[in-house]
C-alpha cells in the first residue's frame, strides 16, 4: 500500500445504522451527546447480536482485563465465555492485557510478568484460541499509545473530570495522577487503533464506549470530513449476572472472596463450604431478599445449564448444605476441562511468552498501519 493511502478500514463500519447524533463542535462540551439510556443500549445490543450472527465477519472486538492477579469465575462466566462465544462464531476478537492501566495502582512492578502470564494461561484455558484471536499488552504496541496525543486533542478538561471512572477516583483519598485521569482517552485509542466497532461491557461501563465515540467521530469531522477514518464503536452489553463472592459483596480479585479459574477442587471446597448463607432452610431463588443463597443458586444454574428457579427447587428443603455440596460438585465439573487447559499451558511459559509475541507482532502490524493513516490525515507527513 503506497504510503499516502488512508489504509482501508479493515473492518467496514457498523452495519446497524447508529441514531443519527448532530456534529458536536470540538471541545464544547454542552453539545457532547448524552450516554444513551440503558434500554436504548440493550435495544442496540440485540440488533448487534442479529447482525453478528449474520455476518461476524464485519466484527471486530476489543475487549481487555488489567493484570492485575488471577481472573475468576466472575469473569469466566461474565466475559470470557462470551469472548469466546464471539470468536467461535467467526468474529475478530482482539484481547488487551491493560499493564499500562495497572502503573497507578500497583506497589511492586515485579510481579507484573507473571501476572501478565497467568492472564495469557487464563484466557487459554477459557478457550480463547491464538490462532483465531489476538492477545496483546499495552506496553509492547508503541504506535497504540502515540495515539493517545491527537486524541488528547479533542476532549477537553472538564469533559474527563465527568467521567465516571474518573469522578470515582477523584472522590478516593489521595492525589489522583494525570495518567488516571486520561484514562478514558488511552481507552480509546485501545479501542480505535485496531478500528473496533464492537466493545463487550457491563452496563456500568457504558459511558467508557461513549468516550471513545466522541473522539472517533470528532477525529474523523475535524480530519477526515465526508470520509470518516474511525468507526464509531458499538457497546456490546452483556447478559452475564453479576457474581458475588463467598462473603456476598461483589467477587473481586483485591477482596480474597473469588474463586480463581486456577484453584484447586479442594480448595473451591473450602470456599464455598465457608460462603455466606442465611437462616431460612428451604432453598429459593429471590436475588433481592436473599442475595448470598441466591448468588449460590446462579453459580449452580450458570455450571448446569439451566435456570436458577430449577436449581432452587431441586434442592427445596436441603437448605444450605445440600446447596453447597450441589453447588462444588458442580462448578469443579464444570471447571475440571477449563483448570486441565490451565494446568498444561501454564507449566509451559515459554509458549504463554510466544502467544503473547505473536498477539503484540499482530497488533503493532495494525498499530503501525493505523498511524501512518492518522499520520497523512492530520499533515504530519513530511
Ligand atoms: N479498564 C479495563 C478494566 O479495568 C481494561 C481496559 C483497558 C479496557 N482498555 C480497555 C476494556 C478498552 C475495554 C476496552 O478491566
Amino acid at each position: 500500500m503506497p504510503a499516502n493511502t488512508v489504509p482501508a478500514t479493515p473492518v467496514p463500519a457498523t452495519p446497524v445504522p447508529a441514531a443519527a447524533v448532530p456534529p458536536a463542535p470540538l471541545l464544547d462540551p454542552a453539545a457532547a451527546p448524552a450516554v444513551p439510556s440503558l434500554a436504548a443500549a440493550q435495544r442496540r445490543s440485540a440488533e448487534l447480536e442479529a447482525a453478528i450472527q449474520a455476518d461476524p465477519a464485519r466484527f471486530r472486538v476489543l475487549t481487555g482485563d488489567r493484570p492485575t492477579g488471577p481472573l475468576h469465575i466472575g469473569h469466566l462466566f461474565g466475559t470470557l465465555l462470551n469472548r469466546v462465544r464471539l470468536q467461535d462464531l467467526g468474529v475478530d476478537v482482539m484481547v488487551l492485557i491493560a499493564d499500562y492501566q495497572t502503573i497507578t495502582d500497583r506497589d511492586s512492578p515485579q510481579t507484573l510478568p507473571a501476572d501478565v502470564l497467568g492472564l495469557v494461561a487464563d484466557y487459554l484455558a477459557a478457550g480463547l484460541d491464538p490462532d483465531r484471536c489476538t492477545i496483546f499488552t499495552h506496553s509492547q504496541i508503541a504506535p497504540l499509545n502515540q495515539l493517545m496525543l491527537p486524541f488528547l486533542s479533542l476532549v477537553s478538561v472538564a469533559e474527563l473530570s465527568r467521567n465516571p471512572t474518573v469522578k470515582d477516583e477523584a472522590a478516593a483519598a489521595g492525589p489522583m495522577s494525570a495518567l488516571m485521569f486520561t484514562y478514558p482517552v488511552h481507552q480509546a485509542a485501545d479501542i480505535l487503533f485496531c478500528h473496533a466497532n464492537l466493545v463487550p461491557v457491563g452496563k456500568d461501563q457504558l459511558p467508557h464506549v461513549e468516550g471513545t465515540r466522541v473522539i472517533a467521530r470528532r477525529f474523523n469531522e475535524r480530519y477526515a470530513p465526508g470520509r470518516p477514518y474511525f468507526p464509531v464503536p458499538d457497546a456490546l452489553l452483556s447478559h452475564a449476572p453479576l457474581l458475588l463472592g463467598v462473603d456476598g459483596r461483589k467477587m473481586s480479585k483485591s477482596r480474597d472472596n473469588a474463586i480463581a479459574l486456577g484453584a484447586g477442587e479442594d480448595e473451591t471446597a473450602r470456599l464455598i463450604r465457608g460462603a455466606r448463607t442465611d437462616a431460612e432452610r428451604t432453598i429459593s431463588y429471590q436475588p433481592e431478599q436473599r442475595p448470598e443463597v441466591s448468588n449460590l443458586v446462579q453459580i449452580a444454574a450458570l455450571c448446569l445449564d439451566q435456570s436458577p428457579a430449577e436449581v432452587a427447587e431441586r434442592v427445596g428443603g436441603g437448605g444450605a448444605a445440600a446447596l453447597k455440596r450441589l453447588v462444588t460438585e458442580a462448578l469443579n465439573e464444570r471447571l475440571r476441562p477449563v483448570r486441565a487447559r490451565r494446568r498444561e499451558v501454564a507449566a509451559d511459559p515459554e509458549y504463554l511468552r510466544q502467544v503473547l509475541a505473536a498477539g503484540n507482532g499482530r497488533a503493532e502490524g495494525i498499530a503501525d498501519r493505523t498511524l501512518a493513516g492518522v499520520r497523512r490525515l492530520m499533515h504530519t507527513v513530511y
